[in-house]
C-alpha cells in the first residue's frame, strides 16, 4: 500500500476546476516535485493534501485511511506536516518558544510529569536547534532578529518536529541563495530515508537536484508523472511548462 493515495480528486472554484480529477500514489521515501505554470493547481493540490481545502469529490488516503474529512491539525497528528510559502512564524514568540510548542505534541505524556517532562522537552528543543543550525545562545531572539535563512530553517524545523511521514513544502527555496538551498537539502536528507517529501518549486535546477520523481500539473490536471530524466526530455512538458515560465513567479 502506498503511503499517500489520491484518487480522482476534484476541487472547483466557481467554474474553475483548480484540481481536475487527479489521481496519484506516493510511497515512503519518495522526493516528489510538483511543477507547472501559474494557476495549474499546485497550491490547491497541496491544500487538499494538508487539509486546508476539502475536495468536491474523490478521496485522499494516508496509509490506507481516508483522511478527506480531517482538519489540518488532525492530519498533522497522523504525520502530515507542511511548510508555507509565506512566513508562518509568530512575531512575538522566541525561537525556543516556537520549537517548544512544535515539539510538545510528541511529549504530551511527559508534560504530566512536569519537571522531568519539561527537561526532556527542552533537550529535544536543543537537539532541533543544533540540527537546523540555529544558535542556542540566541534562542530567545524573536523571528524579526533572525536572518532570512535562519527564519526558513526555523520554519522547516517546526514542520519536521513531529517526525512526519509526509512532508509538504511549498516553495522552500524562495529567497534563499543556491548554497542555502543545498544546505536545506542536506538537513532534510538527514531526517532519514522514510519520510515522503512533496515540494512545489519553479526553479528547475532545484527540481532536478532534489526530486526522484516529478509531477507536472496543467489546468488542474496531471500532465505528466515520471522520473526527472524522463520529464526533462518530454517535449509536451517543455512546450506547456517551460514555454510558460516567462509568466511564472519564482
Ligand atoms: N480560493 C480560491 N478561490 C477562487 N479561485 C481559486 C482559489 N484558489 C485557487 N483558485 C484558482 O484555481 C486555479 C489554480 O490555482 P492554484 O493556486 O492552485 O495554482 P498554482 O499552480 O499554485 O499557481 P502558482 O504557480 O501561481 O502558485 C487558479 O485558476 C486559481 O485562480
Ligand atoms: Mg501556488
Amino acid at each position: 500500500m502506498a503511503l499517500l493515495e489520491v484518487e480522482s480528486v476534484v476541487r472547483s472554484y466557481g467554474g474553475v476546476r483548480a484540481v481536475d480529477d487527479v489521481s496519484v500514489q506516493i510511497d515512503a521515501g519518495e522526493w516528489v516535485a510538483v511543477i507547472g505554470p501559474n494557476g495549474a493547481g499546485k497550491s490547491t493540490l497541496f491544500n487538499l493534501l494538508g487539509g486546508q481545502v476539502k475536495p468536491n469529490s474523490g478521496t485522499v488516503r494516508l496509509a490506507g485511511r481516508n483522511i478527506n474529512r480531517l482538519e489540518p491539525h488532525a492530519r498533522y497528528g497522523l504525520g502530515v506536516a507542511r511548510s508555507f510559502q509565506i512566513s508562518s512564524l509568530f512575531p512575538d514568540l522566541t525561537v525556543r518558544e516556537h520549537l517548544t510548542l512544535a515539539c510538545r505534541e510528541k511529549h504530551r505524556w511527559n508534560l504530566a510529569r512536569t519537571w522531568r517532562g519539561d527537561r526532556e522537552l527542552q533537550a529535544r528543543v536543543d537537539e532541533m536547534l543544533d540540527l537546523w543550525g540555529l544558535d542556542r545562545d540566541r534562542d530567545h531572539a524573536l523571528p524579526a532578529l533572525l536572518s532570512y535563512g535562519e527564519q526558513r530553517r526555523l520554519e522547516l524545523a517546526l514542520a519536521v518536529a513531529s517526525k512526519p511521514r509526509l512532508l509538504l513544502l511549498d516553495e522552500p527555496n524562495v529567497g534563499l541563495t543556491a548554497a542555502e538551498c543545498d544546505d536545506l537539502l542536506a538537513r532534510l536528507r538527514a531526517l532519514g530515508p522514510d519520510p515522503a517529501v512533496v515540494f512545489v518549486a519553479h526553479d528547475m535546477d532545484m527540481v532536478l537536484g532534489w526530486a526522484t520523481r516529478i509531477l507536472v500539473m496543467h489546468q488542474g490536471g496531471l500532465l505528466a508523472d515520471g522520473p526527472p530524466e524522463e520529464i526533462a526530455n518530454n517535449p509536451f512538458v517543455e512546450e506547456v511548462y517551460l514555454g510558460a515560465t516567462g509568466t511564472t513567479t519564482a
